[in-house]
């Protein structure tokens, strides 16, 4: 993965959903609780002619953070600056970035939980006072001075809420947490990007993209781009239900949106540890995996929709997801 420390994207994947993404909060699908309220701290920072208060965006990966911290850029008409927590290694690095900012501009940072602590304590008096304490000098001899930074709003996003330090995580007078769409969301956003790439969709086809999407809008472009190669390859471009499924059994993407790493999942977690409960890492290892991976992408959506349990033991199958891969399931083994 490219980790600059500084750029305007930090995954290939979104580059690809940089022409898909919408521009303003009046443009964005779903989500309305957090649009409501970012809406009014908008406007109220607006009238006030002040910086926006920090803000804290958490939730599954996929669900719109970054366009979310773009379109706020664009609603109070400032600059964004984007980088990721892991990119940012040393104080120096993030000095940097806040000195490059000018008053009311928008600092983004992704994935702000992997933040280095040092790096994190100089986040704190920018944050608060808008002021960077820059240690000079050597030994004895250093001291500490204060430089002042404009007004700013930082943007954090993490898949990790709870990985966030204390200090942190008080520092955002803003803190919204992204939900996985609706049926009715997904099919809105599908039809958006098919009247952006301008083909020609049938209803019953983006109810299937949609449905096969995991409550996720980053799975809908990603399924209508390739469903979309199928359409124009094979059925004159034409997007119906029946080149959506020919193209979603070819991508190996179950009726529930299931692809072949949460199969790996489940079936490792039933055929390998009789359904559990097993340690996350010795499942993440019997699959290969990382156990980071497996918490943050995968297991988001297998426990939203009741295939997985986390209990004290372990992860643990259930009947549903017993039934969903074929295999009969044996209750009381946990
Ligand atoms: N594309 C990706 N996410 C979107 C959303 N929430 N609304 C509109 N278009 C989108």
């Amino acid at each position: 993965m490219d980790e600059r420390i500084v750029s305007n994207e930090s995954q290939k994947e979104d580059i690809e959903q940089i022409e898909l993404r919408p521009q303003y909060l009046r443009d964005y699908i779903g989500q309305e609780h957090v649009k409501e309220m970012m809406s009014i701290f908008i406007q109220a920072a607006k009238k006030r002619n002040e910086s926006l208060d920090h803000v804290l965006l958490y939730g599954p990966p996929g669900l719109g953070k970054t366009t979310l911290a773009h379109i706020v850029a664009n609603e109070v008409d400032a600059s964004i600056k984007t980088a990721s927590g892991p990119a940012i290694e040393r104080s120096g690095d993030l000095a940097v970035l806040l000195t490059s900012l000018e008053p009311g501009d928008i600092l983004f940072i992704d994935e702000i939980h992997r933040l280095p602590r040092v790096v994190e304590e100089v986040l704190y008096p920018a944050m608060e006072d808008f002021a960077l304490d820059l240690i000079v000098g050597k030994d004895e001899t250093s001291k500490s001075i204060r430089v002042d930074l404009p007004p700013f709003t930082l943007i954090g996003a993490t898949t990790r809420f709870g990985d966030l330090t204390a200090p942190l995580r008080d520092r955002f007078g803003v803190v919204h947490k992204l939900e996985y769409y609706d049926q009715g969301a997904l099919e809105k956003i599908c039809k958006r990007t098919a009247s952006i790439y301008d083909s020609e969709v049938e209803i019953e086809g983006v109810a299937e993209i949609a449905r096969r999407s995991r409550g996720t809008p980053r799975i809908v472009n990603r399924l209508f781009r390739r469903i979309r190669d199928f359409a124009d390859v094979l059925n004159d471009g034409i997007i119906d239900l029946s080149i959506t499924k020919t193209a979603l059994e070819k991508l190996q993407i179950d009726p529930l949106g299931l692809d072949q790493k949460d199969h790996d999942y489940l079936r490792g977690l039933i055929e390998n540890f009789g359904g559990g409960p097993v340690g996350i890492e010795s499942l993440a290892a019997s699959i290969s995996e990382e156990v980071t991976t497996i918490e943050d992408v995968y297991e988001p959506f297998l426990l939203k929709i009741g295939f997985v349990k986390r209990t004290p033991r372990g992860r643990v199958a259930t009947e549903k997801a017993y039934k969903h891969l074929g295999h009969g399931y044996q209750k009381g083994l946990f």
